[in-house]
């Protein structure tokens, strides 16, 4: 049987990405060797990460001004990392809590210096994202991107005077993007990139080197920097995988081709949903986000006939988070848009069944 993955994370990835990356773990590139099985400083494994780094650049049109590296620690040491690098002891940092990350990124900025949180949908369960206005004074403004527990997305990158700093985790890669408006960019690579393992750190130069605070050295973005991503061992596997996801976003036509199948998939999505009659969205509409869509039935006394239903059709990874309940329907990238016209089916035929 056919499975549909919607996992909201770690993610689903290309079909082709995984045989290449089966490949490169039995015998890399006809060497007879693993690539887990040799050093990060050979030829080998250099091209790997050069690649990677040189992917991201082109798929996001980075200039000069930007530095790429592949961390450890998941998203969430960045949410410690990137304010003990760009907070100043004397300023303050601005955010927006519009989820439970972007909490976690405000709990963790807080232990460095202080923060002004300028907005909060955590009133209604973050089912939609506050107004705000951004303080010209602040050292930069932190946001979330996407939502990937509540199912919300900006739809567009907020105006700042001050630089911007994002948490781009769950929809990374996902559409076209003006990266030139952004200080700095994090993204765990586990739901549009690869595997869990690696994070993508994408850092304006110039914002570097101005607190005057003496970093632990894993913590400096700046050692990583200088040592290409290889202060310490990378993750090999990771990194390799993210890279082969990269090529294969490029070579199907980039973020423009991406962002085009995706807005196919979650306009398909949340069409049927608004039109059957047992499902309800959980977020406010005009900000509903393209990558994970979250819903509930209406009669919560159906949910062991839908699952079951969902179950014997293949579908895997539909679940709600726990603090929304429900289902939620990850599209990442490598989501065939047939996967969703099944969903929406299945959604269908359990209405027609039990309205
Ligand atoms: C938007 C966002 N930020 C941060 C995280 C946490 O990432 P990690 O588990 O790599 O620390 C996630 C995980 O799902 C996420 O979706």
């Amino acid at each position: 049987m056919k499975i549909h993955n919607f996992s909201a994370g770690p993610g689903i990835l290309p079909a082709q990405v995984l045989q290449e990356a089966a490949q490169g773990v039995l015998n890399y590139d006809n060497t007879g060797l693993s690539l887990i099985e040799m050093s990060h400083r050979g030829p080998e494994f250099v091209d790997v990460m050069e690649q990677a780094v040189a992917l991201v650049r082109e798929l996001l049109n980075l200039s000069d001004e930007y530095e790429v590296v592949f961390l450890q620690g998941g998203t969430s040491l960045q949410f410690y990392m990137a304010p003990l690098n760009l907070l100043s002891s004397t300023g303050y940092a601005a955010y927006l809590d519009t989820g439970t990350w972007a909490a976690n990124a405000i709990h963790e900025a807080k232990r460095v210096g202080r923060v002004e949180v300028l907005g909060s949908s955590k009133d209604k369960n973050y089912s939609y994202l506050p107004d705000f206005s951004v303080p010209s004074d602040a050292d930069y403004l932190h946001y979330t991107s996407n939502n990937t527990i509540f199912g919300t997305q900006f739809q567009s990158i907020p105006e700042s005077p001050v630089p911007l700093v994002c948490d781009m985790s769950s929809d990374m890669f996902s559409k076209p993007i003006d990266a030139s408006r952004f200080s700095l960019i994090y993204a765990g690579a586990q739901k549009n990139m690869g595997p869990a393992g690696t994070t993508l750190v994408i850092v304006k130069k110039d914002l570097l080197g101005k607190t005057g605070r003496n970093l632990p050295t894993m913590l400096d973005y700046q050692v990583h920097i200088d040592k290409e991503s290889m202060f310490n061992t990378p993750p090999v596997f990771p990194i390799f995988v993210s890279m082969l996801t990269l090529k294969w976003l490029k070579n199907n036509g980039g973020l423009p081709w991406i962002g085009e199948l995706n807005r196919q998939k979650s306009t398909c999505f949340y069409q049927a949903l608004d039109s059957n009659p047992l499902f309800k969205g959980t977020v406010e509409k005009s900000v509903r986000s393209s990558m994970n869509a979250t819903f509930l039935l209406n009669d919560i006394r159906l949910e062991p006939a839908f699952e079951a239903m969902l179950n014997e059709r293949g579908f895997s990874g539909l679940k709600g988070h726990r603090s929304v309940g429900g289902y939620r329907a990850s599209m990442y990238n490598a989501l065939p848009l047939e996967s969703v016209q099944e969903l929406v089916q299945t959604m269908h035929d359990f209405a027609q069944k039990h309205a």
